[in-house]
């Protein structure tokens, strides 16, 4: 047997192992906007941590509501029996989510989510005597998580390259919205473009599968994982459209935007488009405890709801689903974003974020920034035959400097808690550009 405190038999995700092992960047507090290390040196979150920390660490409210419940109700399920929690954090998220999405199933985190919202959607066809639509339609670089179903609607390929048979066949994806040589430097949402962009899913993927064969087209309403990208102003509604012509169901993955990303509860809102799934997890907890769940359209639980013969209407849950003390964080979260009127912060911020990103326009090996709400990533033109590596570099020595940022291959992600200041932002940027001028 290894001693206590050897690292050797936790294999650590999306991870390198060996060289975290051989210097460990260890954890061990967290409060507001910092990391506290085991040698007591602080980091600045400028991630959220994986973009879901939205009310910063270690906030009163979820602690005391993670506390309070564990002493209280450590654990009741949902099959058939229940208990009040999931009940009030399901009508506080519906407070919240866009007219119409009014019902929310619970899973454990983002990836459960998507793949409950395409079964879901999958179901709810075959409900209403349209089986063969059976279909999902993705988006290049989108992540929507790991599972078989969303990582097969994912576009990330180095998430998918290991998998190949074991990812579903029932998929074709929709090209991404990135465009380095027409859009590079672009603030906000691109002025023009989207909707010919979106145009994509009538002309070629619709003519070529049939639309009767289609259940639901799911994207990020901004990508975060896949690095970032903003959509050109158009193109969620124009996807809408093309959806609504055709019965086919829209999803956005909010995992990342939902909770007050771009200023607005969900990205929803900001882009001023309802789909008929919203998948959430991430920030409706803060990060505290694992939660995630799908908001559905009144029209698709009712569906359920009025199936004929009786029973259980969706087979389908997870062990934890509505666990209470997933739901004491979420309405400590939820509680917290209200009172400190967090959902503002994108908008009170947005000047200076975007201002900042793009300041970096014209330094050495930067060839993008984007930006929306308060996410945003600065991109790098990748080293010959080492795609990744000066990304990796630069998230390494900022972590030397006391701020973190992620690499997504060679872009920097910059996504802070909402409770950052405007002084967080300078050193986020102001360490980024000081490592900037020691990478080769
Ligand atoms: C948009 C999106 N969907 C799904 C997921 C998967 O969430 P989880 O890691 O909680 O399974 C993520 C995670 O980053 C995400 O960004």
């Amino acid at each position: 047997m290894s001693e206590p405190g050897s690292l050797e038999h936790y294999w650590m995700p999306f991870t390198d192992n060996r060289r975290f092992k051989a210097a460990p960047k260890m954890i061990v507090g967290a409060r507001d906007m910092h990391y506290r290390l085991a040698d007591g040196r602080q980091v600045l979150d400028g991630l959220a941590t994986l973009w879901c920390v939205n009310a910063g660490h270690t906030r009163p409210k979820i602690v005391e509501a993670i506390r309070h419940q564990a002493g209280e109700l450590d654990y009741a399920a949902s099959f058939s029996t229940g208990h009040p929690l999931p009940f009030e954090v399901a009508r506080r998220v519906t407070e919240l989510a866009p007219e119409g999405l009014e019902h929310v199933f619970f899973t454990n985190s983002g990836s459960e989510a998507v793949d409950t919202a395409l079964k879901i959607a999958g179901a709810y066809h075959r409900l209403r005597g349209e089986g063969t639509r059976t279909r999902f339609i993705g988006r290049e670089k989108g992540y929507h998580g790991v599972n078989i179903a969303g990582l097969s609607v994912s576009g990330v390929p180095s998430n998918r390259k290991a998998f190949g048979n074991l990812l579903m066949g029932n998929v074709d994806h929709l090209r991404h919205t990135h465009d380095l040589n027409r859009r590079a430097f672009t603030r906000g949402c691109a002025a023009e473009g989207g909707a010919e962009l979106a145009d994509e899913l009538e002309q070629r993927i619709i003519p070529l599968h049939d639309a009767s064969n289609i259940a639901a087209v799911i994207v990020e309403p901004v990508a975060g994982a896949g690095g970032v990208l903003v959509p050109p102003q158009g193109y969620l509604q124009r996807l809408r459209e093309i959806c609504t012509r055709h019965g086919i169901l829209l999803i956005f993955d909010e995992v990342i935007c939902g909770f007050g990303r771009l200023g607005t509860p969900f990205a929803s809102q900001y882009f001023g488009v309802t789909p008929d799934l919203i998948t959430f997890a991430k920030g409706v907890t803060s990060g505290a405890v694992p939660l995630g769940g799908v908001i559905v359209a009144r029209h698709i639980y009712d569906t359920f709801m009025d199936s004929p013969g009786g029973g259980v209407q969706f087979f389908h849950g997870y062990t934890y689903s509505g666990h209470p003390l997933a739901c004491a964080a979420a309405l400590g979260a939820l509680d917290t974003y209200a009172e400190e009127r967090l959902f503002d912060r994108p908008n009170q911020l947005a000047q200076v974020f975007e201002d900042g990103l793009h300041a970096f326009q014209g330094r050495p090996h930067v060839i993008d920034a984007r930006n929306l709400g308060l996410i945003g990533a600065i991109e790098l033109a990748p080293r010959a035959g080492a795609v990744g590596a000066r990304g990796f570099e630069v998230f390494e020595k900022c972590w030397e400097k006391g701020v973190f940022v992620r690499p997504v291959g060679d872009n920097v992600a910059i996504c802070p808690p909402l409770i950052c200041e405007q002084k967080h932002l300078e050193q986020i940027f102001g360490t980024v550009s000081e490592v900037l001028r020691t990478v080769a």
